[in-house]
């Protein structure tokens, strides 16, 4: 989608098949109507169908024109993320009406204009997002351009927030499609091929590592994962490096296409869900799809190990033994326990880039889902300015993360009579144990764990999302590298 600035004073004229107007509360007919549009949020307001109150929303015409009134609440109380909200019930509605332009109106004092900008135009993406999928019936029109009229200071610095927002949205839907598409077209080789084609000539350096190179460097866990299936797996691994920078970050990213389980093979229900197991993945994916057109000046290096995991006839079997990447074996108690294992592999060559910020996210366990449910990611980090940079860029872009244990004693109960480690313990505190598990790999580096279980797909309703992949991740990532600059 095209977001672009409507011409000052032109609010009077726009001819958009759809104009939303974003009206607060206590000023529902402010100063930046036009007289004729007043008229006609004046009749919803007499008439008590709209009072401004937050995110409410009443359907009018100006003449042939659709208008609708998306309230605000509070002026002196909006956030961005009420603004965000707001644009993508505009969006929303644009899609639902099969038209292709949307012009949202409005002002809003309390929002610093940059950030106004870039939530307005997030929300627009993502408020207009549709997964068709494979549907043989055409395709709805998508909606294409959204022009802004914004009321207040800050010209410049709004624009320049509604070229990121446009790019942070866009990135975010393009992490969605990846997500939602099922495993028999979102292998590894796909969803690899689906990278470059985002990336390559943009800056962003890719390699994918293949088969044959994972076994002659000794990727045991990947490899082990992979072997119940017949789809090769990869590892992914992008670098975005500047002329100059002062910080390394590296994001990993769990890209398991398919979770069967394996031999210890998980339960019928809702295993189709299972295809969301890439999410990690694809929130790397898609921060290298906005890096690619943001050009921090911070060096960044992704990393994706990708495989299905399948019962097939040479899959690994429990109480077998894999040396990940760099040496360290591991007893598979439990072959459903695989997240881990790519991970371990990753972390492993994450430590190569000597990076100064190393961050993952992974699908990784059911416990996660069940500490927090759905609406904040799992976070896992023993440096106090790391978790706060992370929590900080979470909260500013609207993807919540809560903090939960990093502590070695956890991994009392996973150790083995026969290797290093093994790869599943008790019961109890499974979000806490996975964690503990993989910071015995991470080692040295300065490290945070997502666990984006809950997060990652199934989260609540609201005006930016109504279903299947959420593309969590991608806007706290770059909000995150952005803040290093
Ligand atoms: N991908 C799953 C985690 C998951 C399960 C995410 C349900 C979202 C919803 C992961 O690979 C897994 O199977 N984890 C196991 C670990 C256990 C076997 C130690 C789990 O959480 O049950
Ligand atoms: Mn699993
Ligand atoms: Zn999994």
């Amino acid at each position: 989608m095209k977001v672009t600035m409507g011409r000052a004073g032109g609010l009077a004229r726009e001819r958009a098949p759809l104009l939303a107007l974003l009206l607060t509360s206590d000023d529902p007919t402010p100063a930046w109507l036009s007289a004729e549009l007043k008229v006609v949020v004046k009749v919803s307001v007499a008439v008590k169908d709209f009072i401004g109150k937050e995110l409410e929303s009443v359907f009018v015409y100006r003449g042939a024109q659709r208008v609708v009134l998306v309230g605000l609440g509070d002026a002196k109380k909006v956030k961005a993320e009420t603004l965000r909200r707001a644009a993508g019930a505009a969006a929303r509605r644009a899609r639902a009406l099969k038209v292709e332009s949307i012009a949202i109106a409005g002002a809003a004092h309390a929002v610093a204009p940059y950030e106004a900008g870039r939530a307005l135009a997030e929300g627009a993406q993502l408020g207009a997002y549709a997964f068709h999928g494979s549907k043989s019936e055409k395709p709805p029109t998508p909606v294409r351009v959204a022009t802004i009229h914004w009321s207040g200071r800050g010209g410049a610095t709004f624009v320049e927030g509604l070229r990121v927002g446009t790019v942070t949205g866009g990135a975010q839907c393009f992490a969605r499609d990846l997500g939602n598409q099922p495993a028999n077209i979102a292998t590894p080789t796909w969803l690899a091929n689906q990278a470059a084609r985002a990336l390559r000539g943009r800056g962003v350096r890719m390699k994918v590592v293949r088969k044959g190179e994972l076994e002659r460097r000794g990727y045991g866990g990947v490899l082990g994962v992979a072997r119940g299936s017949h789809e090769p797996p990869l590892f992914m691994e992008f670098e975005w490096r500047p002329r100059s920078y002062k910080k390394t970050v590296c994001l990993v990213g769990k890209g398991l296409t398919f979770d069967s389980g394996g031999i210890s093979l998980k339960p019928a229900a809702n295993m189709e869900e299972m295809k969301f197991d890439m999410c990690g993945g694809a929130a790397v994916i898609g921060a290298f799809a906005a890096l690619a057109e943001l050009k921090p000046k911070v060096r960044v290096i992704g990393l994706v190990p990708s495989t299905e995991n399948m019962p097939g006839g040479s899959a690994i079997k429990p109480g077998d033994v894999l040396t990940t990447y760099g040496g360290i074996t591991v007893e598979v108690i439990n072959t459903d326990a695989e997240g881990r294992l790519i991970l371990a592999d990753a972390l492993g060559r994450a430590k190569e880039f000597e990076p100064d910020y190393t961050v993952d996210l992974a699908t990784l366990t059911g416990a996660c889902v069940v500490a927090l449910g759905h609406r904040a990611s799992g976070l896992f980090c023993a440096n106090d300015d790391f978790t706060k940079r992370l929590r900080e860029a979470g909260d500013v872009a609207g993807e919540r993360l809560w903090p939960l244990p990093l502590w070695d004693d956890y991994l009392d109960e996973m150790k083995s009579p026969v290797a290093d480690l093994k790869n599943s313990g008790s019961r109890f505190g499974g979000a806490v144990t996975a964690a503990a598990f993989l910071k015995k790999f991470a080692g040295d580096l300065n490290w945070a764990h997502l666990d984006i279980a809950g997060t990652a797909w199934d989260t609540p309703r609201n005006e930016l999302y109504e279903g299947g992949a959420s593309g969590v991740g991608v806007r706290m990532l770059v909000r995150f590298i952005e803040a290093l600059e």
